[in-house]
């Protein structure tokens, strides 16, 4: 409508005139992953945030997603323009729990998942994403014990992958929990041809109905190829919208309507029109903390699946 377009136009002025580049999430508003310069997974997010050559990163995404980028690009102004926007599942552990649970294992490596705080990563030996986790704890020597924070699924899911026994944290993903075993299990035998593609944060019993588990870039990269005509998503419904552009002949079904994500849903266009005129609301990371942070984040960047 005529409106929007008023926006993206004024939008599209201030990213000139601040030398700024747009990053969302594919769990992103669709417009805000259709006006972005990259929308990805984590993990293609981090990427891109540490090899831009803009001023200032305008991140439409959570909290966590935002400091990763302030971390890896310490000279850019990294805004958020919703900064309550933050990620339940991160703020299921503290660095003073992690430095607890340090001292009762004291000779193993700490992977941290992204989705953590940065002081969290910075008690860390490696971060991951969903997209390479499997492939940060095989690379792990075989006689160190390994803890693993905070998602104890994405963890489970590691474990199974790479035959380790990691010790898990209860921390979890609220909006995947909602997806229901039934759900997944009613729409598999509704639509038997269906692919099931899972994120790995999902539940054991969801996981375990999936023919694929996949992060959401992966996700993208997957369906790129496949012969399949229809698929079920068992994640946050905004990967759908990414989904359909990327195989505009094929039938996304999302596994549950209560895959939603609400901090992912609070960037509006208005707000990212105010975040670039206003250089507003400016997200940093403390210089010892972010130094700390950075080894295990350059370490997850090198690893890529
Ligand atoms: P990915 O997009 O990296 O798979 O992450 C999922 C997620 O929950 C991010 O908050
Ligand atoms: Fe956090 Fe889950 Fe939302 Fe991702 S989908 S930002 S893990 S609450």
């Amino acid at each position: 409508n005529k409106l929007d377009e008023r926006l993206l136009r004024r939008i599209g002025e201030l990213k000139e005139r601040r030398n700024a580049v747009i990053l969302a999430h594919n769990y992103q508003p669709d417009e805000i992953q259709d006006l972005a310069d990259f929308s990805g997974d984590s993990l293609g997010l981090s990427v891109q945030a540490s090899q831009t050559d803009a001023d200032v990163i305008v991140f439409c995404g959570v909290l966590f997603m935002a400091e990763t980028a302030a971390i890896l690009s310490p000279k850019k102004t990294v805004l958020m323009p919703e900064p309550s926007a933050g990620c339940p599942m991160a703020d299921m552990i503290t660095a003073e729990q992690l430095r607890q649970l340090k001292a009762k294992h004291p000779d193993a490596l700490v992977v941290c998942y992204v989705n953590s705080p940065a002081e969290v990563k910075a008690e860390s030996d490696y971060c991951c994403t969903s997209a390479n986790a499997v492939e940060v704890v095989r690379s792990l020597p075989a006689e160190r014990q390994v803890l693993f924070v905070p998602d104890r699924h994405l963890g489970q899911f590691v474990q199974e992958r790479t035959g380790r026994d990691l010790i898990l944290w209860p921390g979890y993903c609220p909006t995947h929990q909602f997806i229901g075993e039934q759900e997944v299990r009613d729409l598999r035998e509704t639509h038997p041809q269906a692919v099931v593609m899972a994120h790995p944060e999902c539940s054991e019993p969801v996981k375990a109905l999936a023919d694929e588990l996949l992060s959401t870039g992966q996700m993208l990269k997957f369906v790129r190829t496949s012969k399949a005509g229809q698929f079920i998503v068992a994640t946050e419904i905004g990967i759908l919208h990414a989904l359909r552009n990327a195989r505009p002949d094929a039938e996304f079904i999302a596994a549950s309507a209560r895959g939603v994500c609400p901090n992912m849903k609070k960037t509006t266009l208005d707000k990212v029109v105010a975040s670039l005129e206003n250089m507003q609301y400016e997200i940093t990371v403390p210089s010892d903390i972010a130094a700390r942070a950075r080894r295990s984040l350059d370490r997850m960047v090198e690893i890529l699946p």
